[in-house]
């Protein structure tokens, strides 16, 4: 995947002002950046749900911009999504939640789909759920159901948007453990966005750090950890998070 100075703004207001980076196959990657940087702005340019106004997002070596919805929508089947309002259907059960991609499908027979449904399930430590309700879930397991959700039609690459906002920590960091067991099962592409150095650290070998609508840094968490750069060492020490307590005065 190539994101090649790509702009994008919504009226006056610039988000994106040349967002360059690439990310080869298999790799696990994290994009951190302050809320409301652009972040998830960056992830739907990423699947052609949002295009630049000028630059060019390159995936499997086609250029997003060029395609017709036909080809945006093959493209898009080969990435699994787990953003931050992806809600469950509440009326259905996890079963027909996780298989829904599947079913809409046609191309699996059902005895296939509750086997696939049933993989995923395990590989987010979740096994023989199908039939509850969302309502009867917590919320860090709704998550990993939205997590089977994303991964159960076999993706190659999955993205995150803020997979852990809003989790208490230990939920948080199950997650975490999850989204690094899936890269490592499935040999998929991860990329997540989030504003949490302890989740970037615990699922990616690489840290890109959005800040004023470009790639400011790059590493790995340690590295961005020992920057003497004020901008990198306030974020990543949590100065400029708005979740970290000792931002409090
Ligand atoms: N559809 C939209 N129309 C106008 N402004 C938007 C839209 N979506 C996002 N924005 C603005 O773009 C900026 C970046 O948003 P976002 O990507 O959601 O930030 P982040 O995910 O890093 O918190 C924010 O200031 C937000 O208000
Ligand atoms: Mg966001």
């Amino acid at each position: 995947m190539e994101v090649a100075d790509v702009h994008k703004r919504f009226g006056p207001q610039p988000v994106l002002r040349g967002t360059s980076f690439l990310i080869q196959a298999g790799e696990a990657v994290v994009i951190i950046g302050r809320s409301g940087g652009g972040k998830s702005i960056l992830l739907k340019h990423l699947v052609g749900l949002l295009l630049p106004d000028s630059g060019q997002v390159r995936v499997f070596e086609q250029d997003l911009a060029t395609m017709g919805e036909r080809e945006l929508l093959k493209v898009r089947r080969r990435f699994g999504m787990l953003f931050q309002m992806a809600a469950l259907f509440d009326s259905l059960t996890v079963y027909e939640n996780v298989g829904f991609v599947l079913r809409r499908e046609r191309k699996h027979t059902e005895g296939e789909i509750r086997r696939l449904v049933a993989e995923a399930l395990e590989m987010v430590d979740l096994p023989g759920i199908e039939h509850k309700m969302p309502s009867e879930l917590s919320g860090g397991m709704r998550k990993r159901v939205g997590l089977a959700r994303a991964i159960v039609y076999r993706p190659e690459i999955i993205l995150y948007d803020e997979p852990t906002t809003g989790l208490d920590p230990i939920a948080a960091s199950v997650i975490d453990a999850l989204i690094r067991r899936v890269w490592r099962h499935l040999h998929v592409t991860s990329i997540a966005v989030t504003h949490d150095m302890k989740s970037a650290r615990a699922i990616s070998d690489r840290v890109l750090m959005l800040h004023e609508g470009c790639i400011y840094a790059q590493g790995s968490t340690a590295e961005l950890l020992e920057s003497t750069d004020p901008i990198i060492s306030d974020f990543v020490n949590g100065v400029d998070n708005e979740l970290a307590p000792d931002k409090t005065p």
